[in-house]
C-alpha cells in the first residue's frame, strides 16, 4: 500500500497565476515610496492616511499601506470577484490586525466613493480598460470627487517607439514566496504585444510564465487596452476638474545601461525606447 500524499510535488502544484503575476510586474514598496513621494510635495504638513488602490486586483498596495501605519486605511475597488477573493485567502489573513483596516470593494472604479482618501492610484495600465474618452473622464471625475481637498491620483502608462511594435519581452525572475507564504519556482516572465491598431490605439496584450521542466502558462492574462497619450491623459485630467498635473519617469544608469530606480520630474521623454511614465494630479 502506497502512502498518500498530503502536498503535490512542486512540479504538479496548480499555478497561481495571481502569485506569479505579483512577483513578475507589481513593485509594492517603490510604488508606496513614490506616491507617499508626491503626497509630501503636495502636502508637507501632514501625513497620509487614507489611500484607495484603483482596480486593485489582488490588493497588494492597500494591504501593504495600512502595515505603513497602524493610523492607516486603504480600500481596494475592483469589478472582478476573483482576485479580490484571492486576497482575502492569500494575502489578508497574513497582514493580522492591519487586514482590519482594509476594506475590499466589489464595484466600479467610475463610481465615487466614501471616504474620500488622500491618496489614490491607478496603476500598470489599467485604467487603459477604457477604450472610449467618456469613460475615462467619468473614471477620473469619480476619483476626483473621492479625494480629498489637496489629494492625489497617480497613474502609470507607457509608451515610445519599442512600444508601438508587437513584441515579445522575456524576463527572468527569481524563486520567492507568495504572500501567504507558498514556495514558488523561478520562472520567466512573457510580455508580449500581439497587435496595436494606430486608428483607434487598441493594443493586445498577453502575460505567459514560463517554468522550470517545460511548464507554461500561456495567455494567464489578456489585455484588450486603448494605449492613450500623455496630452490625451492631461486633457482628460484637467476636463475632471483636477487642477495641476505632473509627469515623473525614472532616471537613467548610463553605466548600469538600465534605469537607477529613481522617479524625477518630467517636461520631455526619450521616444525611442519605451518610456514608462507616471501622472500625478491633484485634486
Ligand atoms: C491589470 S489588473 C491590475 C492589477 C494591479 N492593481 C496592478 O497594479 O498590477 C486590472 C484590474 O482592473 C479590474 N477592472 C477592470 N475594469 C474595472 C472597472 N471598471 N472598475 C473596477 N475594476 C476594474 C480588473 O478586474 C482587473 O483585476
Amino acid at each position: 500500500m502506497t502512502k498518500r500524499r498530503h502536498t503535490a510535488p512542486r512540479s504538479r502544484r496548480r499555478l497561481d497565476r495571481h502569485a506569479l503575476y505579483e512577483v513578475a510586474v507589481q513593485g509594492v514598496d517603490w510604488d508606496l515610496d513614490f506616491l507617499e513621494r508626491v503626497w509630501r510635495y503636495r502636502n508637507p504638513a501632514r501625513e497620509p492616511r487614507l489611500f484607495r488602490e484603483d482596480f486593485c486586483s489582488t490588493a497588494a498596495l492597500a494591504t501593504a499601506w495600512v502595515r505603513r501605519g497602524r493610523d492607516r486605511r486603504a480600500w481596494g475597488v475592483d469589478l472582478d470577484p476573483e482576485p479580490l477573493a484571492w486576497a482575502r485567502r492569500h494575502r489578508l489573513p497574513w497582514a493580522r490586525e492591519a487586514a482590519k483596516r482594509v476594506t475590499l470593494v466589489r464595484g466600479d472604479v467610475r463610481q465615487a466613493r466614501r471616504p474620500a482618501v488622500d491618496v489614490a492610484c491607478a496603476l500598470n495600465f489599467s485604467w487603459w480598460v477604457f477604450h472610449e474618452r467618456t469613460d475615462l473622464v467619468r473614471y477620473l471625475r469619480a476619483a476626483r470627487a473621492s479625494l480629498k481637498p489637496r489629494g492625489v491620483l497617480v497613474m502609470n502608462l507607457f509608451g515610445g517607439g519599442d512600444a508601438e511594435r508587437a513584441l515579445v519581452e522575456r524576463t527572468r525572475k527569481r524563486a520567492e514566496h507568495s504572500p501567504d507564504g507558498t514556495p514558488l519556482p523561478r520562472f520567466t516572465y512573457v510580455w508580449e504585444h500581439a497587435s496595436l491598431n494606430p486608428v483607434d490605439r487598441r493594443l493586445l496584450a498577453h502575460i505567459h510564465f514560463e517554468l522550470p521542466n517545460g511548464r507554461r502558462l500561456g495567455r494567464a492574462f489578456t489585455y484588450d487596452w486603448r494605449m492613450y497619450t500623455i496630452p490625451e491623459l492631461r486633457d482628460a485630467l484637467v476636463e475632471a476638474g483636477f487642477s495641476h498635473f505632473e509627469v515623473w519617469a525614472e532616471g537613467w544608469d548610463a553605466r548600469a545601461k538600465s534605469g537607477n530606480g529613481v522617479l524625477y520630474k518630467r517636461a520631455t521623454l526619450d521616444n525611442e525606447d519605451t518610456w514608462i511614465a507616471y501622472a500625478v494630479a491633484t485634486r
